[in-house]
């Protein structure tokens, strides 16, 4: 261990902070408990990163090596640094109307057709439940709400709709259930729909805090689930979207969990993938239907 000495910018009072060495087998064995407990793979030159997100909690509890640190984690019985941990190692990115193809898809094929598929000779509507397996800090499963909302009167005057929203990190689905974010984030949105779905409050600090509408908020479950897990959700949903997560699962990894998906989703429904994530070379019974878009076909 060595002690690098800073100096404050005001040259006040001198910081030491402590810059830990992460030896290749105390990296080897993170990586291995990581992707046992979260499918995430860091093996592949990821050394860094890891050092450079543990540290800071590793100081804070003053732990004197990763060493000692990696036993806490791994005795401690409440669970909770490893929710830490997991949660300092995941890569949160994410924006309101990623990769929009797959919301262009939803409000011109997948909604026409549910209304279609659901029509019954009696009335009564069709019944929708979408799952956002990965959803990070919310942008997503708002993002979908509003698509709905705003496509289909239906659904937008009360109709049977809910979505799931998941994810391993409780640090961001804090932020989701809140669903509070600021004028960066918020650009994505086109004004029409931030008007009807977001309400503006200005701060103090003379910038701008955007809140989802109770309407949106509503409709919405976010849970912690981890993906390694076996599914306590019985379904069926009609549309589930698993995106830019499976990036850091191996192959064999991916394969379980879109048999999950399969089993879980609704005959017709759709399974959305991140841009630069694909099925191909793994066995599954999906049909592919464009790019990052699967559907679950009657046998
Ligand atoms: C890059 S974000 C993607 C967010 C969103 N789906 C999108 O495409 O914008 C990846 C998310 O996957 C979550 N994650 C990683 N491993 C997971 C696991 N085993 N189970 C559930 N969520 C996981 C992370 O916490 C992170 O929030």
């Amino acid at each position: 261990m060595s002690l690098e000495h800073r100096h404050s910018p005001s040259d006040g009072p001198v910081n030491l902070v402590r810059q830990l060495e992460l030896t290749d087998r105390e990296y080897q064995t993170i990586a291995e408990f990581v992707h046992k407990a979260s499918g995430i793979n860091l093996l592949d030159g990821k050394k860094e990163l890891v050092r450079a997100r543990l540290i800071k909690r590793i100081n804070q509890l003053e732990f004197r090596d990763f060493k000692s640190y990696f036993r806490f984690v791994t005795t401690d019985a409440s669970g909770d640094e490893l929710v830490f941990l997991l949660d300092a190692l995941a890569t949160n990115l994410t924006s309101f109307f990623r990769e929009p193809q797959h919301f262009e898809f939803m409000s011109k094929t997948f909604l026409p057709e549910l209304e279609k598929r659901r029509r019954r000779p009696g009335g009564g509507g069709p019944r929708l439940r979408i799952w956002s397996a990965a959803c990070s800090s919310g942008e997503e499963p708002y993002t979908i709400a509003m698509v709905v909302m705003e496509k289909n009167h239906y659904f937008a005057s009360g109709g049977d709709f809910r979505i799931l929203a998941t994810d391993l990190s409780t640090k961001v689905l804090n932020i989701a259930k809140k669903g509070q974010y600021g004028p960066e984030s918020v650009k994505s949105i086109n004004p029409t729909t931030l008007k009807s779905f977001m309400v503006k409050t200005p701060t103090e600090r003379g910038h701008a805090i955007y809140a989802i509408v109770p309407q949106i908020r509503n409709l919405i479950s976010f849970r912690r689930f981890n993906l390694m897990d076996p599914l306590p959700y019985k379904g069926p949903m009609d549309l589930i979207f698993c995106r830019n997560v499976m990036i850091y699962f191996d192959r064999e990894t991916i394969g379980r969990l879109i048999e999950k998906f399969y089993k879980i989703l609704e005959v017709g429904g759709y399974l959305f993938i991140g841009h630069s994530e694909s099925l191909s070379g793994l066995s599954h019974d999906f049909q592919y239907v464009a790019p990052c878009i699967y559907r679950k076909v009657a046998k």
